[in-house]
């Protein structure tokens, strides 16, 4: 065991280590009264619902089911409205659907929502006409705009962000525990503003297909089909800002430490250094820990964090999601996995298609191009069923609406169209009928993957 293992954690042990991205906060005291508000105020979710998903991503890592991850880059505090956080789960849910009736695979579903407030820059200020300001760290921490005001990071936020997050779950919950997630009535699953394509009319025709099977299913055996009735949705974020992760932070010394502000929380590409604070954070919950893997990382590296985050090789704690780009992964990905398979570490590959594929278009505008996400999630299912390995899942920036992000896809959205409807603050996201089709081709590839199984459920 590491030196670093035999530390004693606990939620407040990271601030003895390196920190990266974190803001500065002028006014200490405030921060601490925040942050001591935090620890009093209701957890988000409980240890049994995070023990539930972990539980579930025991199916992941057995081979009985598909992880779904997928929301926003970053959620903004204006985005806590009916219609965006409906359509989010609508999506996410319409998709896992199809992977269901396509592939017949369990599918595990994972927002990144109801938390994802904080985002890690490659700068610390920003300079635009000669006028140096801090970087925009997400609405948890400071205000998009470009002034002096808005970009001074403010602890306050910390509570609208819980406050946001809280009211985005009781909908999330109350939307997927019955009515609107009932497979009983289709109409509700209807898509909206992709009628008449042939993506749709082939999601028409599985939809037709699975109530029929609900119709059947409650004639023969009435009750049986009761389980159709809601769905298990879990949420996630990145645990970038370290003072709001340790204030939701509950439990004790016997029964362990749960992060009680999201289900599964990960740790991003640029704070996952062995020695940094979230890496310690990170090794002392309970809940699962999502790990983005990057270009820079060596096969050493990566067995040693893993070490570090799980050293007593838990099954399906560590969920590594790479993200290398569409041109990289063809030579990064496999040393990887050959260095944790030979670690003998047991872990949940994911493949997140978006990060290793930003680029900008001749008038600055971030975007991705929908073939470039297409071709790393291929290659990814082909690198690992050549080593022996397996992707059991995917992580996607996505909204359920009709935005101009990302080029390509069903409408064949050019460079020019973007302007149209881009409303992301950080990075481009699948609008809902790109996020469909990739449903679509993710389900064939899980067809053949696994061979066509009869166990089909949700
Ligand atoms: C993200 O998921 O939005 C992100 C910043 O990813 P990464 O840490 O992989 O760069
Ligand atoms: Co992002």
């Amino acid at each position: 065991m590491s030196a670093q293992n035999k530390r004693l954690w606990t939620p407040q042990s990271w601030r003895d280590l390196k920190v990266e991205q974190q803001p500065s906060y002028d006014d200490q005291q405030q921060l601490k009264d925040v942050c001591r508000t935090l620890g009093s105020l209701p957890p988000l979710v409980t240890a049994w619902e995070v023990d539930r998903l972990s539980a579930q991503l025991r199916r992941v890592a057995a081979g009985e089911a598909f992880l779904l991850q997928g929301g926003d880059c970053s959620e903004s505090f204006s985005d806590c409205e009916s219609g965006t956080i409906l359509r989010k789960l609508k999506v996410l849910i319409q998709m896992s659907f199809v992977l269901i009736s396509g592939a017949r695979q369990r599918v595990v579903r994972i927002g990144r929502i109801a938390g994802q407030y904080a985002k890690p820059r490659s700068s610390a200020v920003e300079t635009v006409d000669g006028v140096e300001l801090p970087s925009f760290r997400g609405d948890i921490v400071n205000g998009s705009e470009f002034s002096c005001d808005a970009r001074a990071p403010d602890p306050q936020r910390m509570l609208r962000a819980y406050e946001r997050s809280a009211m985005t779950l009781n909908y999330l919950r109350a939307l997927s525990e019955g009515g609107f997630a009932d497979l009983h009535h289709p109409e509700n699953w209807d898509l909206e503003f992709v009628r008449n394509t042939p993506g749709s009319r082939r999601y028409q025709e599985l939809l037709e297909r699975f109530t029929e099977t609900v119709k059947v299913l409650d004639a023969v055996a009435p009750g049986s089909s009761v389980e159709l009735s809601r769905v298990d949705f879990f949420t996630s974020h990145e645990a970038l800002l370290l003072e709001y992760e340790a204030g939701l932070t509950r439990g004790d010394r016997v029964s362990g430490w749960y992060n009680l502000g999201t289900h599964f929380p990960w740790i991003g590409d640029r704070t996952r250094q062995l020695s940094g604070g979230h890496v310690e954070y990170c090794r002392g919950i309970r809940n699962p820990v999502g790990v983005k893997v990057g270009n820079s990382i060596s096969g050493a590296e990566l067995v040693e964090l893993v070490g570090r985050l799980n050293p007593e090789n838990i099954p399906a704690r560590i969920v590594l999601i790479h993200r290398f780009g569409a041109e990289q992964i063809s030579f990064r990905l496999p040393p990887l996995i050959a260095a944790v398979r030979d670690s003998g570490y047991s872990v949940i590959w994911v493949c997140d298609p978006m990060h290793g594929n930003t680029r900008s278009t001749s008038l600055g505008i971030k975007t991705r191009a929908f073939d470039d996400v297409v071709s790393e999630i291929f290659s990814a299912f082909r690198i690992h069923r050549e080593s022996g390995s397996r992707l059991s899942g995917i992580h996607l920036e996505l909204t359920g609406d009709d935005v101009t992000e990302c080029t390509g896809g069903p409408g064949d959205l050019s460079e020019q169209d973007l302007e149209r409807d881009y409303r992301s603050t950080v990075d481009p996201r699948l609008n809902y009928e790109q996020s469909m089709e990739i449903a679509f081709l993710l389900a064939e590839r899980l067809r053949d993957q696994d061979g066509s199984r009869s166990d089909g459920v949700r």
